[in-house]
């Protein structure tokens, strides 16, 4: 494409000069602009319009209409720069009431598949570009180590290598093959960097870890979203050892840019800029904390439109080198080349939804029937069966087949979070963001863990009766008695509990995980009865992150962990339930007994006492890696390709497992590593590799797994990344905790 006077439309020209040709022709201002994003959700439509018209590089949180306007706006003034428009469609294009709500990432991550978080990646893009937006705020790479954190919802649990392997998979199917395509949006890796340590999980509380550990910890997921082509990274609000992320030339500049070579732009989270200022007071005033941030490396600035005065008078008054301006107006500028804004019309949409005959047949993507298909796929994976007993003689689940099992008539289903659309969705939609709407109904059908139930039931006849036993917060306010009434007059009693919206997600963090209201006492009470009767008591967690689970846990015959599973998460867990789909969850996170024990992640480095409180077991309630399936399996082998190897070297981890179930069933094979003499303390083990492999009963399959030698190197005290030579504990099995895993030895010459 070409236009008179505008060389920089010739698509024929290499990115560079195309930008560079640009960027010749744009003012100061002009350019400045361009680093600035505004939030709709907190502007007058008049104020955004202004923006748009001069010629603002991006908006968020913009919807429909109103981004046609400002699209239109924007690409009407001199130089007619397209805008970027940005939303968080953290589990789908969830922000939008009428588009598909997936899992959340904690629920997606307990897939262990890559491939299931690409194609919710796929899903969310192509919802999202259908109303002409290019950029989601996601994935996170933060890792959800500190429980009391409101986010853990929001992260891939707390190892960093199974982060990196989900995360990268979704920024393939956000971006997708060719990111000009109508259907590909850009990725965002956040909160960089070590967001989730701040300190006691208060949000945005400095995160006092040392450079070392950020290396060995906290970078290599973001290091995988650099690898996976990754255009856009967000740098955290917090500060890490009392430097924000966005004043920290190091962190920004040293080592996401030119250590990892990251070449997309840098956003910064909401008001970081004004922050620097207002609140972390590293700044006497806003063009102060304009120069901080400009020379740390943010090059896009979100929410704190100050930002451009502050800039341009910092240009003029020789306090800033106009460089770095220019080098963040060419990665913002370069970025929206990549993606086809100047050459991909479909990709700019300035016609209002009305106006526009395409725009409706787009828009008929959002929860289509196959984006519905992917959803349930991804809802049946994430759930994760954590105890299944037997009760008189039968597994409490599935309830079926029939004959082999017990005999049913009456299911209770009891609980505040069995009928709750609210609980099961999580945070980061419609009913939270960008404004909240908590009185929206969803203008879809929603699954709750009662409505599935039910539905399946129905197909066979049996009788749902239904209690919301009690309230999620206040614990004067339940109906035990009448619940356990219920309960006592049915075959077989759910109940569903957990957290609901408001005790989870960013601000939200909590102190005590302890389960809130009555819930702990409504499960005892229904404990009591199924006792009584000799009937199974089957708990399903609904909530965002782990909880003190520990009296449901040992009150429950069987525990389903469904975490936040969106749109259909009743229909698979159902499923599940009545044995159609055989569980194939793993945790991607630990769940303590009490939060006083605190942290619980596995890859702990050790002390050298017991490590044990007076008070509490040392073990976690629930272990990383930790689900069951239907099936069994026997671990009857472990060898490794060689027993010595160098850097560069890859050796397999071949494991012989067999199905000695009578179904078929998936499992996932994990191979962690043990330094056994290192020049820093190592973690006790770390995940290295997994893999998936589906097995049919009776059947004995080999799994052969690539173990990376260079991926067991570690930080030195002087922060360079090294593989030392020794022995290493190569550990394979089914979960983390150490009488799960074979242990074989590799050295490192
Ligand atoms: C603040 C949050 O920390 C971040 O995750 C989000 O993407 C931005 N706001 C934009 O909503």
């Amino acid at each position: 494409m070409k236009a008179a006077g505008k060389p920089w439309l010739d698509s024929a020209l290499p990115t560079a000069e195309r930008v560079r040709l640009l960027m010749n022709e744009m003012t100061t201002t002009e350019k400045v602009a361009q680093m600035v994003q505004i939030s709709y959700s907190i502007v007058s439509p008049e104020t955004a319009d202004d923006w748009a018209r001069r010629g603002a590089g991006s908006f968020l949180h913009v919807l429909g209409d109103n981004a046609r306007r400002l699209q239109l706006l924007a690409t009407q003034n001199r130089l007619g720069i397209p805008v970027i428009f940005g939303i968080d469609a953290i589990h789908g294009h969830a922000i939008h009431n009428g588009a598909t709500v997936f899992p959340t990432q904690l629920a997606l991550a307990s897939s262990w598949d890559p491939s299931l978080a690409e194609k919710m990646g796929r899903v969310t893009a192509r919802e999202v570009a259908a109303e002409g937006l290019h950029w989601t705020f996601s994935p996170v790479f933060c890792l959800g180590r500190d429980l009391r954190w409101g986010r853990v919802d929001e992260t891939f649990g707390e190892d960093p290598y199974l982060s990196g392997r989900m995360g990268a998979g979704i920024i393939r199917g956000y971006q997708g093959d060719d990111l000009t395509s109508p259907e590909s949006i850009i990725a965002c890796a956040k909160h960089y960097i070590a967001y989730g340590e701040s300190t006691g999980g208060r949000d945005s509380y400095d995160a006092p870890v040392s450079m070392r550990s950020l290396r060995s910890t906290f970078l290599p997921p973001f290091a995988e979203a650099v690898r996976a082509g990754c255009l856009t990274f967000m740098a955290g609000y917090n500060p890490v050892d009392g430097v924000p992320c966005s004043a920290s030339i190091k962190i920004l500049r040293t080592i996401l840019k030119e250590e990892l070579g990251f070449d997309g732009f840098v956003v910064t989270d909401w008001s970081n800029v004004g922050s620097l200022h207002a609140r972390q007071k590293m700044a006497g005033n806003l063009e102060e904390a304009s120069r901080l941030a400009l020379e740390a490396g943010n090059d896009m600035i979100m929410t704190t439109p100050e930002f451009y005065d502050a800039t341009v008078s910092l240009l003029a008054g020789g306090k800033v080198n106009p460089a770095l301006v220019d080098e963040a107006v060419t990665r913002i500028l370069s970025a929206k080349f990549r993606v086809g804004l100047f050459d991909v019309t479909a990709k700019v949409k300035t016609l209002s939804i009305d106006a526009d005959p395409s725009a409706r047949a787009s828009e008929a993507v959002f929860n289509c029937a196959a984006h519905q298909e992917a959803n349930l796929g991804a809802a049946r994976k994430s759930i994760v069966l954590l105890k299944n007993e037997t009760v008189a003689g039968i597994p409490a689940l599935p309830l079926e087949p029939a004959g082999k099992r017990r005999k049913i008539k009456t299911i209770a289903v009891i609980g505040p979070n069995a009928d709750s659309v609210r609980a099961q969705f999580g945070d980061w939609t419609f009913f939270t963001h960008p404004t909240p709407h908590l009185d929206a109904v969803p203008t879809f059908r929603v699954t709750t863990m009662v409505d599935g139930i039910r539905a399946e039931a129905e197909k066979r006849g049996i009788k749902v009766v239904f209690d919301k036993g009690c309230d999620i917060f206040d614990p004067a306010v339940h109906s035990i008695p009448a619940a356990s009434r219920l309960a006592s007059k049915a075959d077989i009693v759910f109940v569903a509990v957990g957290d609901t919206l408001v005790q989870t997600g960013e601000t939200h963090d909590r102190a005590n995980l302890a389960l809130s209201g009555a819930q702990n006492d409504l499960v005892l009470s229904l404990a009591k009865v199924c006792a009584k009767k000799g009937i199974p008591l089957v708990s399903i967690l609904v909530n965002g992150k782990p909880l003190e689970f520990t009296t449901v846990a040992g009150a429950s015959d069987a525990v389903l962990e469904t975490f936040n599973s969106g749109t259909l998460g009743g229909q698979a867990a159902a499923e599940i339930i009545f044995g159609t789909v055989n569980p194939q969850g793993r945790l991607p996170i630990s769940f303590p007994r009490m939060t006083g024990q605190l942290p619980v992640y596995y890859n702990q480095i050790p002390g050298w006492h017991e490590g044990r409180y007076f008070d509490c077991e040392s073990t976690p309630l629930f272990a990383f890696g930790e689900g069951l399936s239907y099936t069994s399996f026997r671990y009857d082998g472990v060898s490794l390709s060689a027993e010595t190897a160098r850097a560069g070297d890859t050796v397999m981890v071949n494991v012989t497992v067999t199905n000695t179930g009578e179904r078929e069933g998936t499992e996932t094979v994990q191979v962690y590593a043990a330094d056994r003499i290192a020049s820093v303390v190592t973690p006790v083990r770390e995940l290295k590799a997994f893999r998936q492999a589906t097995i049919g009963a009776g059947q004995t399959v080999t799994v052969s797994i690539p173990l990376e030698v260079d991926s067991l190197s570690l930080v030195t005290q002087d922060e360079k990344r090294v593989l030392e030579s020794g022995e290493f504990e190569i550990q394979a099995g089914h979960d983390s905790r150490p009488e799960s895993l074979v242990t074989r030895i590799l050295t490192v010459l």
